[in-house]
């Protein structure tokens, strides 16, 4: 991920924030869910990261969760041997074929990050079904996924539901097997009947870093601690950052939340770890508002009983730009410049993490 990232945004710093600003994210994600589901993320019991890369997230969990309850998969054996090593979690080697893959065990939680938005027709519903599987009564399976509404305008979804492209972030993967999945909310919905034997799902709009939509299985009826509750976080990026004369450096941005009662109370700017300079979103940006459309973001509570939709903050992104000036040593670009988005409820959101030298464009 971070590679490819790397080669895209031409910056290793941009690219690592970037890691780090959705393996957050993803942490506060799974957090939710678990506290959600079991009350306590002390409480949980075993965890399972399915197609969990290099540890974005496993790296920032370990220090909530005992490492002793923590499993990892991934077909990439090294990938698997890094986070047993780095992390002291356990690994488990994965399979091509879903119906080979045979943990041993079962799971109270399982996470799957952008697996399935990879997978083709075939291997997405077997996927399924073998995770399903592998989950305690009462478990939850959580797993992301591009909806049909990322195609935009490239091209119409097929009638199936699902559009599968031969290519992929990943050079090492076969692409008949791993490439880039689009699907329709009723493809899912399909999918996990067949999976689980009911039509009961939960759907968050792009709650993986305000892209990928994120589903929720549990297994059986077991009741949730307390009613079904989430916050997507803050979220942003910087935009531009230039030498307007020698020692002042110009930042802009956005920045936003989605989150009804939550509001971006500042940005952040700090240099070799000092306060250097404060702001607030306070200007339009259209762009950023056209990029995410009308009702991106929101959830589907499907039961037996037919499917519930709540919408999110509609004006999140009305006023989400930023722009500043910092004061800085012209003579220093290697200064280690952060950038930060805190929201209202002290959740805080890396725009920028990196050396004012790899930010300038
Ligand atoms: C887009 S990456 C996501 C990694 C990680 N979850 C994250 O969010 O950073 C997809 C991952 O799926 C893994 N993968 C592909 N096919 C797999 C399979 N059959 N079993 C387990 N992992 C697989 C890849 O090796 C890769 O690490």
């Amino acid at each position: 991920m971070l590679t490819f990232a790397e080669k895209r945004t031409r910056s290793s710093d941009v690219a690592l924030t970037g890691y780090h600003e959705v393996a957050l994210q993803q942490l506060r994600t799974n957090l939710q869910l678990m506290d959600w589901r079991f009350g306590d993320v002390s409480d949980v019991g075993p965890i399972l990261d399915f197609a969990s890369g290099f540890g974005r997230m496993i790296r920032l969990l370990v220090v909530s969760v005992p490492k002793s309850d923590i499993w990892v998969s991934d077909i990439q054996a090294d990938a698997v041997a890094f986070q047993q090593e780095q992390f002291g979690v356990h690994g488990i080697a994965s399979t091509t074929t879903p119906e080979e893959f045979e943990p041993g065990r079962t799971f109270n939680f399982i996470s799957v990050a952008s697996l399935f938005s990879h997978l083709p027709d075939d291997l997405f519903t077997r996927w399924l079904v073998k995770l399903y599987s592998l989950l305690n009564p009462g478990g939850l399976l959580c797993f992301s996924v591009h909806d049909q509404v990322l195609l935009g305008e490239v091209r119409a979804l097929p009638e199936s539901g699902i559009d599968f492209d031969h290519t992929s972030e990943n050079d090492a993967l076969d692409t008949s097997v791993y490439g880039t999945t689009h699907v329709s909310e009723a493809y899912v919905q399909r999918a996990v009947q067949r999976a689980s034997g009911s039509s009961a799902f939960i759907r968050i709009k792009r709650a993986l870093a305000y892209e990928q939509d994120m589903y929720i299985l549990q297994k059986g009826e077991a009741s949730a601690a307390a009613p079904f509750r989430f916050e997507y976080g803050p979220w942003g990026w910087v935009d531009q950052a230039r030498m307007t004369q020698p020692g002042r450096l110009f930042l802009s941005g956005w920045a936003a939340t989605v989150d009804t009662e939550t509001s971006i109370t500042s940005v952040e700017v700090r240099l070799d770890g000092k306060l250097a300079q404060v702001c607030m979103p306070n200007f339009q940006r259209d762009d950023v508002r056209a990029h995410f459309g009308n009702d991106a973001f929101g959830f589907a509570i499907s039961d037996s009983s037919g499917t519930t939709r709540i919408a999110c903050d509609s004006e999140a992104f009305s006023g989400c730009g930023w722009e500043c000036h910092v004061p800085c040593d012209a003579t220093n670009p290697g200064h280690f410049l952060e950038v930060t988005a805190v929201a209202s409820n002290g959740w805080r959101c890396p725009l920028y993490l990196g050396s004012i030298e790899n930010a300038l464009n």
